[in-house]
């Protein structure tokens, strides 16, 4: 590991000490001798950029005298910082995927990009933690025509197909024909959080009432996780003007469209993506169906902590019919939920009765949690002193 760091530190220093002589080299040709007939002017974007590398090379000096003059431990990367270097949170991994990155950059500049039907590149690179995904100069192919009108009622019975760029390949090019299960089905989706079928379901005036008394209200924001076309965005604006975000992919059908054509704000982000939202400002985080014992442990978890770093004090953290096989529940998943320390609202398991639940001994836990006050750790403090 030491090794390891200080070749990187090494080829660093090299790589910015090649870019240092070069700018010496440019600097230098600026005032050799007043009589020079060619003076080559540096732009200042060049000597901003020289001063950076300066700057760098002293700080990075500095650590390696400190770190070298001192125990090793101290220059030991932090482990947390290991653990989530794996899983990439950000776009570090889109070189893991050279043949996706070939074909998502392939274009031509200043022109249509190509067509990515059914993001079988774009979509497929974020899914893999390729996010953001690399910037390009091409425009985004549209729909063919502009829609007549959209739809101010979020469950129109038909939402417009022309304002949707259909996959070529696809069998089914229209709102019509998706699996009504999938939340293109506006019958389904105006019932939805409105009445509890389950132990496990929380309608909505029950989530408002329980907020009310747990002291979290008003529901003003909130984010759902995977939330598919919206629907909670939806039925929340309805009954509590409140202003939900949806993050969506368009895994097989087009979500994304869907939520904004329902007038919902998508935010397009894989689920391992550090949430667009500052720190404290959230009042309800929700988790769906998207959120299940398929995400590995270490990005379930870095999801659970982005969580709770959106939400505000006294916030509402809801984990709704999240899935697990029964032994994991108790081993995994409670010591996992239960690190963050939130006050239970609502806490309730249940079999997983569908056959995939029967076949792998499967529960689902509903939860409704809430964030307690926290002071600022004093961790960084301490050992930096
Ligand atoms: C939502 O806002 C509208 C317009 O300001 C208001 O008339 C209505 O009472 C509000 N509804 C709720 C549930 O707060
Ligand atoms: C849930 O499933 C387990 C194992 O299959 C079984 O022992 C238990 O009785 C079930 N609980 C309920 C409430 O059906």
């Amino acid at each position: 590991m030491g090794i390891g760091m200080g070749l990187n530190l090494l080829l660093l220093l090299a790589m910015v000490a090649t870019n240092i002589l070069s700018l010496y080299h440019l600097s230098s040709t600026r005032s050799p001798t007043p009589s020079s007939t060619t003076p080559a002017d540096v732009p200042d974007h060049l000597l901003h950029q020289l001063h950076t590398i300066r700057a760098t090379i002293s700080h990075l000096t500095r650590l390696r005298s400190s770190s070298s003059s001192s125990s090793a431990a101290a220059s030991a990367p932090p482990p947390e910082l290991l653990l989530y270097s794996r899983i990439a949170p950000i776009a570090s991994s889109c070189s893991d995927h050279p043949d996706l990155l070939h074909r998502y950059m392939n274009y031509t500049p200043f022109a249509a990009c190509p067509r990515d039907d059914a993001g079988a590149v774009a979509e497929a690179l974020i899914l893999r933690g390729c996010h953001p995904l690399p910037r390009r100069r091409c425009f985004s192919p549209t729909a063919p025509k502009v829609p007549a009108s959209l739809p101010s009622d979020p469950f129109h019975a038909a939402l417009p197909d022309a304002a949707v760029l259909w996959p070529l390949s696809a069998a089914c090019r229209s709102f019509s024909c998706l699996p009504p299960a999938l939340g293109f089905d506006p019958k389904i989706e105006a019932t939805r959080f409105l009445s509890a079928r389950s132990v496990l379901d929380l309608p909505l005036t029950q989530l408002l009432n329980l907020a009310r008394s747990a002291g979290a209200a008003p529901i003003r924001l909130g984010l759902d996780v995977g939330g598919g076309t919206g629907t909670l965005a939806v039925q929340l604006r309805r009954m509590a003007n409140a202003t939900v975000l949806t993050t969506t992919l368009d895994l097989g059908a087009p979500y994304s469209e869907a939520a904004a054509l329902r007038g919902v704000v998508p935010l397009h982000a894989p689920l391992q993506q550090r949430f667009p939202v500052q720190d404290g400002v959230l009042d309800l985080v929700r988790t769906g169906h998207a959120v299940n014992r398929w995400i590995p442990g270490p990005a379930l978890e870095f999801l659970l902590y982005d969580a709770d770093r959106v939400l505000r004090p006294g916030g509402l953290l809801w984990i709704d019919h999240f899935f697990c096989r029964a032994g994991d529940l108790d081993a995994v998943y409670v010591p996992m939920i239960g690190h963050l320390g939130y006050r239970r609202i609502k806490w309730t398991v249940a079999n997983k009765t569908d056959a995939g639940g029967l076949k792998n001994g499967e529960v689902y836990l509903t939860a409704l949690l809430q964030k307690p006050l926290l002071a600022a750790s004093t961790a960084v403090k301490a050992s930096s002193s």
